[in-house]
């Protein structure tokens, strides 16, 4: 910390998008100073307890009320406006990554095997970095505006436990705005989509279950490698043969497990996998087909396939009336210029996707390449960085969308 906040003392608050982003660039030290030590201690999801305990000193700081401990690692600030009515709510993600950090920078990760490559230490200095700029501008806010810093957003879903919890009432929220780094976009510019954004997932497990014999005479046996190697390329065929060539949805298996040495026939086979669909009907259509599928190619040839499918996260669809609400925010911050309108959904999941089921709301990327400076990996990539002016433009936009609503 080089520098402490001092809320409620700007001498005229002015939401004016200039001002904000002004304000927002004169405390980029004091994000920065967040960001680098968030970064150099990540924590996985479930265990952001050191992550936790300095936002909600960060909020003391601000003189922000919270609530600690939702899902064990979650924080809920509420900033109150003028009326008491429902929130907007603004919601950073604060689990880290198991992967190595080869970056070479004074800030890189501290922690072996752990790393903040998907950039929630990002979102997390953001929100605090809105959550200033709105203390100070409280006399301004018409509702009260709630402060959402969820766990796990990589591994079991937080949102949802966060929703389990309450998070979404006392005061009821009305719109929820959520973003996400992007290093395919040019830092200074944002990213919107309307509509459907992100994938569904289930996950997928088939057991094929045959009957062992003597390698050299398989036809004592069910060989459930034989079977299970039908099964992939069968199931592949659900997606060319059954999906309406118009809609999108991937079938993909990540593990193969079975057998135990090369002169028996294995008696079974695990197949470990992931299904990704945009549209609710395409996603019956999917999961019943695999099932099918399976079941049908398994016992012809003699085997049984068990299907394991459980449900993981559902389909981001933004509201679009939302999406306008950032998209007027961005342009009176960049200009239209740097408003890109996203044509395509992406096949990955964000489990933001669990409040737009509940709430109108829109979800956007925040621009963070920089190739001068060679800040152009990809998320989740051991090399991964942003160009930190961003954060000053991240949290200018929340404060924005959390004005203009
Ligand atoms: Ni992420």
């Amino acid at each position: 910390m080089d520098s402490s906040p001092s809320p409620g003392v700007a001498s005229e608050p002015d939401h004016s998008a200039a001002a904000l982003l002004d304000e927002a660039r004169a405390m980029l030290p004091w994000m920065v100073d967040i960001r680098r030590d968030l970064h150099r201690h990540p924590e996985l999801g479930l265990e952001e307890h050191r992550t936790s305990a300095r936002v909600c000193a960060l909020l003391d700081e601000l003189g922000i009320a919270h609530r600690a401990g939702l899902a064990g690692t979650g924080v809920v600030g509420l900033i109150p406006g003028r009326e008491d009515r429902a929130a907007v709510a603004l919601r950073a993600d604060l689990d880290a990554l198991p992967l190595q950090d080869a970056k070479q920078t004074p800030y890189r990760s501290e922690v072996a095997g752990k790393m903040h490559a998907c950039g929630h230490d990002v979102h997390t200095t953001i929100l605090l970095g809105a959550a200033r700029l709105l203390a100070a501008r409280r006399e301004e806010l018409a509702g009260p505006v709630k402060l959402i810093f969820q766990p796990a957003e990589e591994t079991v879903g937080g949102a949802k436990l966060l929703i389990e919890e309450g998070v979404l009432e006392e005061p009821p929220v009305a719109a929820i705005f959520g973003l996400h780094v992007d290093p395919e976009l040019e830092v200074g510019t944002f990213g919107l989509r309307y509509g459907q954004r992100n994938a569904s997932s289930d996950d997928l497990k088939l057991t094929v279950h045959g009957r062992s014999a003597h390698a050299a005479y398989p036809a004592g046996g069910v060989d459930a490698i034989v079977v299970a190697a039908q099964v992939v390329s069968a199931v592949q065929s659900v997606v060319s043969r059954n999906v309406d060539a118009r809609e999108s949805a991937v079938i993909t298996f990540g593990t193969v497990n079975g057998g135990t040495q090369a002169n028996i026939v294995a008696s079974r086979v695990e197949l470990v996998g992931t299904v990704r669909c945009l549209d609710p009907r395409i996603r019956e259509i999917v999961l019943r087909r695999v099932r099918q599928t399976a079941e049908g190619v398994a016992a012809g040839l003699g085997a049984r396939a068990e299907v394991e499918i459980r449900p993981s996260y559902e389909a981001l669809v933004n509201d679009d009336a939302m999406v306008d609400v950032v998209r007027r925010s961005a342009a009176a911050l960049v200009g239209e210029q740097g408003v890109v309108v996203i044509d395509r959904p992406n096949m990955g999941v964000e489990d933001f996707a669990f409040y737009l089921a509940k709430v109108p709301g829109a979800f956007f990327s925040l621009g963070v390449r920089n190739e001068a400076e060679g800040i152009v990996h990809p998320i989740h990539h051991e090399l991964f960085d942003v160009d930190e002016s961003s954060l000053a433009l991240g949290a200018a936009i929340q404060a924005l969308n959390a004005l203009g609503v």
